[in-house]
């Protein structure tokens, strides 16, 4: 199939990638010239294990290119478009701008009868309005709404073979068979190991998207909130989150208790469909969302405050050694990172903070430059007061209690994911403090 992918930031990038190397005829279009060159390169311009082979393999291939240039879309059939919607400026709301951009870019482009699959994550009705403005142009042209549910660090695989893939469909069209037969091209592969499609409405196909992302986050928020009542009734979150785990019906997955979750989607989901559900008269449905928010924040305070405690009172002055700034391990994304934020706070509290990353030392820089950062953790380690990890990469959870001992000034730790063998560290003669099981 021709396809072409509009916006090659996290997901468009990685999704080119894969379409080409499944055997698409791809091309990706970006306004962002100097990622458009980068790409051109096989340059990654973010970390994603394995991108940078694949891209650089589909590139060589022929069946790949970049480009800046609107025109260069209108030979493909199939159509994505993968450009972000982050949160709005000073508000809650999802900014559809970059969609809108798209969009009005790309409908005079369109050939009779290509199709056009809405991968970003949007605002229930916003499907049916992009149909209608197709509509109104005049093209001949069908729209599926196609949410992706790829994870940060697993993006390659998670593209290729998903959990479930979710058409969208405008129910009151009678082209979208032609459009459903021609996204099953596209995804052919994945079809054929029987991962499950669902054919359903846009509206539907919205909702599954951000109803996954709330309900991950309220599952995280759950056992943030059961960590809260674990340190001050001396329960064990670990345990508990074991045991609850073994209930099917609640998993043990997204149920690690710590800082929180951060990051580009989580965050920006979670408060956008509080934004959409208010704007339709609903927002009562979901307060409790809010709430959720609410609690994965306080996760941040709360470690800043044991940093505190566990300082006598007062971090000023004290030098602390913060292992992670990224939001999760297998990434160098600082969006909303729980690290990075617990990082500035300690700084704003005077503390001499020095901060370790493997990744995301870059990134984080440029949001906050006050910040001292190292990708070699036992720069950070060296003569610290305290020591922080709120990122679980695995070289912080195989870190050795005894041979960090020797590094560190004063030996106390806070497990801020609970990653790390507790009694190892206890033995070994460090204080350490985890979240919810102390
Ligand atoms: C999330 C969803 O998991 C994907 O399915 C979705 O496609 C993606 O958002 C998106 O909307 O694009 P991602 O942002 O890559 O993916 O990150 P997650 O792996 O979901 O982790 C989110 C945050 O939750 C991280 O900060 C992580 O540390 C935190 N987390 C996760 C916890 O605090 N506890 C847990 O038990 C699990």
């Amino acid at each position: 199939m021709r396809v072409s992918v509009i916006g090659c930031g996290y997901l468009g990038a990685v999704h080119a990638g894969v379409m080409a190397d499944l055997g698409h005829d791809v091309v990706g279009l970006d306004v962002d010239v100097a990622r458009i060159e980068r790409l051109r390169r096989g340059e990654v311009p973010f970390y994603e294990p394995g991108l940078a082979e694949l891209l650089k393999s589909a590139l060589a291939s022929g069946r790949l290119r970049f480009s800046t240039d609107p025109d260069d879309v209108a030979e493909s059939d199939v159509h994505f478009i993968a450009v972000g919607t982050p949160q709005t400026e000073g508000g809650t709301a999802a900014d559809l701008s970059h969609l809108e951009q798209a969009i009005e870019g790309l409908i005079p482009r369109l050939r009779p009868g290509a199709l056009v699959v809405g991968k970003s994550t949007v605002p229930v009705g916003t499907a049916r309005r992009m149909k209608d403005r197709i509509i109104a142009a005049g093209v001949h042209a069908d729209l599926i709404w196609n949410p992706e549910f790829l994870r940060e660090g697993h993006a390659i695989a998670d593209t290729r073979s998903p959990d479930r893939i979710v058409y969208g469909l405008d129910h009151d069209a009678a082209v979208s068979r032609t459009a459903v037969t021609m996204l099953d091209d596209v995804y052919a592969s994945a079809l054929s190991s029987g991962v499950p499609r669902f054919l359903t409405d846009y509206a539907t196909s919205e909702l599954v998207k951000t109803a996954a992302n709330a309900f991950l986050a309220t599952k995280i928020s759950f056992i943030n909130a059961m960590s809260e009542i674990a340190d001050v009734t001396g329960a064990d979150i670990t345990a508990l989150a074991d045991a609850l785990g073994c209930d099917e019906r609640i998993g043990r997955r997204f149920l690690n208790a710590g800082v929180g979750f951060g990051g580009g989607c989580l965050p920006k989901d979670v408060r956008a469909l509080t934004a959409r559900a208010e704007e339709l008269g609903a927002g009562e449905s979901v307060a409790f969302l809010k709430e959720v928010d609410k609690i994965n924040l306080r996760q941040r305070q709360r470690v800043t405050q044991l940093a505190t405690d566990m300082l006598g009172g007062s971090v000023y002055q004290k030098r602390i050694a913060v292992l992670g700034v990224t939001f999760k391990p297998h990434s160098d994304d600082v969006r909303d990172s729980p690290a990075l934020d617990v990082a500035v706070q300690l700084k704003g509290l005077g503390a001499e903070v020095v901060a370790a990353d493997p990744k995301g030392v870059e990134n984080a820089r440029a949001r906050h430059p006050q910040l001292s950062y190292t990708d070699d953790a036992e720069v950070a380690l060296a003569s610290a007061d305290l020591v922080i990890l709120v990122t679980e990469w695995d070289e912080y959870r195989s870190l050795d209690p005894e041979a960090t001992k020797a590094l560190v000034r004063s030996p106390k730790i806070i497990d801020a994911r609970n990653a790390l063998p507790r009694d190892d560290w206890r033995s070994a003669g460090w204080t350490y403090q985890g979240m919810g099981r102390r």
